[in-house]
Parts: structure tokens; C-alpha cells; sequence
């Protein structure tokens, strides 16, 4: 899916300040003239298979898949390095930074799975690296903060708005508008202005391209391919190579603890249209335009927008997007945990709960999912609730 001068449909653009202009011309330039390259896209492949662990598996999970009637299989983008499909992404732009000839990257992360693989490739790049993060979900995703100190990187904390993933993007644009000349910002999410979208998408158009290869030597396509939906790049990526077949597209948003203001993430379920960190796109804001507080109990769903190119498939009604709460996360997160061994990210979860959850609808299908990541990062959250009550 290409945009048309930086939009899809009515939404993506570029609303930014002035001085960003020229920062996202020469980015849309540098992308669009190496990603053609095949001296970069060697490059690329070449990390993405010895560093990150590329190919990932398609796993059919046979047990889950018993228990609930359905062909369930997981492509197991928690395999990677760094333990998400973050990974992908940040090599891509590393390599990309490096064609730029910049020497520092910044990031946000919401949590910390982008700021670890940000810190990462900055390690095997050589690049200094300042990462944002607000503050409480540097409290509850403790271990990746960790990590990215121990890869080298600088962890800003974020102490203003609700101290989560959109106050850490904030406050890296900030950082941006004043370095650009020398710094990349490295998003981690298919938001933001254009080309940022375009570029996250592409980086991860990988996932979808392995699984549609996967199934293809199977001799048929999956009926759904469903995949969590924070910003929107695991499942933008998953979605890429099944846009134009009929196979049927689920994009699963955090609904937290009800759809009631401040407490979900369910940006396409009861979002209204806006402008917000640089692109056009359905947003969590009140009646007098003001942004809405968010809650998930994933830290990398808790975002109150969404990347233009979901809204501009639901609104086309080529994808559908729907809802999981919290609870219901960490069902699932417990079902695979305990029947096949893997344990997914609250992320992942919510994708795999929208399954097990509307189990009539899916009984006899095939249903790929895309497992984003997996859930080590995880366990200060999963100490605090009593998963036997779940
Ligand atoms: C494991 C995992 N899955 C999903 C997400 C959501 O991000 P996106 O919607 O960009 O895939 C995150 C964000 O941090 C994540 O860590």
C-alpha cells in the first residue's frame, strides 16, 4: 500500500513544524532511492537473518488449536533477538541512518521492546542513542530499561502528560526539532508524519511476506490473519502481502477496562478524526479536542492514536478492528502460557484473546496470528494479578 503524496485517503500527512520539513524531504529521499538499492537490501537481509534470527517460524498450535476448534498458527516473531518484531524495524532504519550519514539516534518506546532493539542496533552500528520513555512505563517494564543502560544507550525518562508511549514521542520530536541535522529519529511505530508510516510499514512488511510464503507451500492461504494493534506496525506488517487476496484482516486494539473515557486504547472503536504528532488519523480525544487519558494493561497498546494506514483500512472496510480488555489478555496470555509452552506478550495476548474469545466464529478455520513478541518483560505486571482468578 502506497500513499499519495504522503496520505492515504484523507489520512497521514505531514503536520509538523517547519523546521522538520526538510529533515522529512531528505528521510522520504534517502528511503526511496536505498530502498531500491540491492547493495542495501543485502544489507538488510543479511542482518535481519544472522543478527535477528530471521526467517521466524509459522507454528501450528496444536493443543490450543484443539481445545478451541481452530487451526490457530502463531508467527513467531517472539523468536527474534531483542524478543519482538521491534527488531525488524530498527536494523532497517539503523541501516538507513547509516546511508544518511548520521552519527545519533533517538527513539521513544512505550515498552521499552522498540528501545531495546533501538539500543541494540545503535551498539552494533556504533551510533549514540538517546531513548524516551515516560516514567510509569519505566516502572512496569523495569527489565528492558535494563537492558537499553546496559547496551549503552541513554534512557530519558518522561515525567510530563500520563508519562507513558505518547509523552516519550512528544518529547523525542522535541529532541529532533533542535539535532536534526545530525540525528534520526528512529519510530517505532508505523505513526507520525509521512514517510515514517510508509518506511515502519515497509520494514515490516518481512512478517507478511514469510507467512504468506509459509502458507503458499501448504497449498492455500489462512481465512484471518489477526494482529494486535498498538501504533500499528507488527500488524500493518502482518496485514502487507494479504491486502489484495481475500483473506480476512483483524486488527485487535487494547480496550483496557471499559470503553468508558481514560480507560482503553481502543482508538478505532471510539476514536474521532484529528491531527496528532505529525499525522491525520483517528485519535482518543473529548468533545472539545483535548486528548484523552489512555489505559492498557500493555504498555505497547497504550497509545491514544493509530498509524493512518489502519484507519484508512477500516474505513475502506477492507480491515476490521475490534477490542480485547485487559482481562481477557491475560486469559489468553495464561491459555498459551500453560498449553503450548510459549509465553506471549500482553501484547500478542490480545490478538490470541479475540480468537478464543469469539471461538463461534472461527471454529474449523485457519487462522494465522502474529505472535509480536514475548512476554519476559512482562512479568512485573503479571506478579500483580492473581492469574488464578483470571
Ligand atoms: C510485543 C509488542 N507487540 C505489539 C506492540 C505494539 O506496537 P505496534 O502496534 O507498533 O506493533 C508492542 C509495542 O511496544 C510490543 O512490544
Amino acid at each position: 500500500m502506497r500513499p499519495h503524496n504522503g496520505f492515504y485517503g484523507p489520512f497521514g500527512g505531514q503536520f509538523v513544524a517547519e523546521t522538520l520539513i526538510p529533515a522529512l524531504d531528505e528521510l522520504e529521499e534517502s528511503f526511496n532511492s536505498v530502498r531500491k538499492k540491492k547493495k542495501f537490501i543485502g544489507e538488510m537481509k543479511r542482518y535481519l537473518h544472522d543478527f535477528a534470527g530471521r526467517p521466524t517460524p509459522v507454528y501450528f498450535a496444536k493443543n490450543i488449536s484443539e481445545k478451541y476448534g481452530i487451526n490457530i498458527y502463531l508467527k513467531r516473531e517472539d523468536l527474534l533477538h531483542t524478543g519482538a518484531h521491534k527488531i525488524n524495524n530498527a536494523i532497517g532504519q539503523a541501516i538507513l541512518t547509516k546511508y544518511m550519514g548520521k552519527k545519533r539516534i533517538i527513539a521513544e518506546t512505550g515498552a521499552g521492546q522498540h528501545g531495546v532493539a533501538v539500543a541494540t542496533a545503535a551498539a552494533m552500528f556504533g551510533f549514540d542513542c538517546t531513548i524516551y520513555m515516560g516514567s510509569i512505563d519505566a516502572e512496569r517494564q523495569m527489565p528492558n530499561v535494563k537492558k537499553m543502560k546496559l547496551l549503552g544507550t541513554e534512557v530519558k525518562l518522561v515525567d510530563t502528560g500520563l508519562k507513558t508511549l505518547k509523552d516519550a514521542v512528544s518529547a523525542a520530536l522535541k529532541d529532533w526539532v533542535f539535532n536534526v541535522a545530525h540525528t534520526h529519529y528512529l519510530i517505532g511505530s508505523a505513526v507520525g508524519p509521512h514517510p515514517f508510516p510508509e518506511i515502519v510499514a515497509y520494514f515490516q512488511s518481512v512478517i507478511g511476506r514469510e507467512s504468506r510464503e509459509y502458507f503458499e507451500s501448504l497449498g492455500f492461504l489462512p481465512d484471518f490473519v489477526i494482529a494486535c494493534v498498538g501504533g500499528g506496525s507488527n500488524a500493518i506488517g502482518m496485514f502487507h502481502d494479504f491486502i489484495t487476496s481475500d483473506v480476512k484482516l483483524i486488527g485487535v486494539e487494547a480496550g483496557g477496562t471499559s470503553l468508558n473515557p481514560g480507560e482503553n486504547s481502543a482508538t478505532l472503536a471510539v476514536g474521532k478524526k484529528g491531527i496528532f504528532q505529525g499525522t491525520l488519523s483517528y485519535l482518543l480525544q473529548n468533545e472539545n479536542f483535548q486528548m484523552e487519558d489512555v489505559h492498557s494493561i500493555s504498555a505497547g497498546l497504550d497509545y491514544p492514536g493509530v498509524g493512518p494506514q489502519h484507519a484508512y483500512l477500516r474505513d475502506r472496510g477492507r480491515a476490521e478492528y475490534v477490542h480485547v480488555f485487559d482481562n481477557r489478555a491475560l486469559h489468553a496470555f495464561k491459555e498459551l502460557t500453560g498449553l503450548e509452552g510459549i509465553i506471549p506478550a500482553l501484547e500478542s495476548s490480545h490478538a490470541l484473546a479475540f480468537v478464543i474469545d469469539n471461538r463461534d466464529r472461527f471454529k474449523g478455520k485457519n487462522v494465522l496470528i502474529c505472535l509480536s513478541g514475548r512476554g519476559d518483560k512482562d512479568f512485573g505486571i503479571i506478579e500483580k494479578v492473581n492469574l488464578e482468578d483470571i
